[in-house]
């Protein structure tokens, strides 16, 4: 059994999977009522909530802590702040527990997990809070084909959301609020080659806000068409240029039914097949890490209680920078 840590940003999650199968998950979500993610006050929350979640977690899943065989944790990328709590948790638990330590890259993470849907060698649209990526696996490591060149889609919806004076996260509420409008405004469509642009979008957004011109329901629909058919655009063009027949989604704007139909849409157009998680792995979870872990562990990847000095966060790790050497 592995147990899975999530903290690098608004979630403290903890899972446990045993042989590819999900037994737990469970999470404590930091939320704003309006306003984006302060980093020192989601570490805050991580620290506050953490024992709770975790004695509560295993009576649920009625597990004992000497049950576990190792302990996955998110190493990055993400907040530091939250990534520190994160780590100093996993450590205390390794040496109470006597138990391995297995660094996982949280974006590589949300990737693995997707073949919990059957997806064998997808390309995957990784679209998140943070990143945007068009990822698929190419000799020995996931490789970005793929990505946003300034925001990440999460952040983007959240601030757009923030716009229209709605808290964090935005992007369940916009959806719901694009559903009461079919009435299209043109926006700028940003995709170069098989990257994409969004700060302009949202600029353009912001102005369209404040000029009071426009209904809030038709600018989140024509966000929402703009935006996904830019991800839907670069997703076929790496299908098409690598040659692979299957989409993943992942990360937590993967939870929205229009971009799950486009891009269901773009696949039955060109006889490709379509995979999407259950919406519990697609946001920030402890199962995933766990999943990761899990696969990490069986091909020899751990570190044992006398040699955690050697493992520290990784805020900024990039995923094509892992060499996968369990695939
Ligand atoms: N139904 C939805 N429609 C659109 N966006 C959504 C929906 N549900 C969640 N999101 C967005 O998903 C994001 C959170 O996803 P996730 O938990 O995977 O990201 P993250 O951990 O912040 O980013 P990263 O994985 O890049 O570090 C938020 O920006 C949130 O608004
Ligand atoms: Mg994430």
């Amino acid at each position: 059994m592995i147990l899975g840590i999530e903290s690098t940003a608004h979630t403290f999650g903890l899972g446990i999977v045993e042989n590819g199968k999900v037994i737990a998950n469970a999470k404590d979500t930091y939320t704003t009522n309006s306003g984006g993610i302060i980093p020192i006050e989601a570490a805050r929350h991580h620290k506050n909530v953490s024992e709770e979640v975790y004695s509560k977690f295993l009576q649920e899943a009625k597990i004992k802590g000497s049950e576990i065989d190792a302990i996955a944790f998110s190493q990055g990328p993400g907040l530091a702040p939250c990534l520190i709590e994160g780590i100093k948790f996993a450590k205390e638990l390794s040496r109470k527990l006597n138990k391995p330590l297995i660094p996982v890259n949280h974006c590589i993470a949300h990737l693995e997990v997707g073949k919990i849907t059957g997806a064998k060698d997808p390309v995957m649209l990784y679209a998140s809070g943070a990143n945007t990526q068009v990822i698929a696996y190419a000799s020995e490591k996931y490789r970005i084909f793929g990505e946003t060149l300034d925001i990440g889609i999460g952040n983007f919806i959240d601030t757009f959301a923030r716009y229209l004076g709605m808290g964090f996260p935005g992007g369940p509420k916009i959806e719901k609020l694009a559903l009461e409008s079919k009435n299209y405004i043109e926006l700028p469509y940003k995709v170069k080659g098989m990257d994409i642009a969004l700060s302009g979008i949202l600029t353009n957004l912001k102005q369209k806000v404040e000029s009071g011109k426009f209904r809030r329901e038709d600018l989140a629909y024509s966000m929402q068409e703009t935006v996904f058919a830019m991800l839907v655009e670069v997703s076929e063009r790496a299908m098409a240029h690598i040659g692979k027949k299957e989409l993943l989604l992942g990360g937590g704007v993967g939870c929205n039914k229009r971009l799950q139909e486009m891009a269901r849409i773009m696949c039955e157009e060109r006889d490709a097949k379509f995979f999407v998680p259950d919406n519990s792995l697609l946001t920030d979870n402890g199962a995933m890490i766990a999943f990761a872990g899990e696969i990490m562990f069986k091909s020899g990847i751990k570190f044992s209680p006398n040699k955690l000095n050697k493992l520290d966060i990784k805020p900024r790790q990039r995923t094509d920078e892992v060499e996968v050497t369990w695939r």
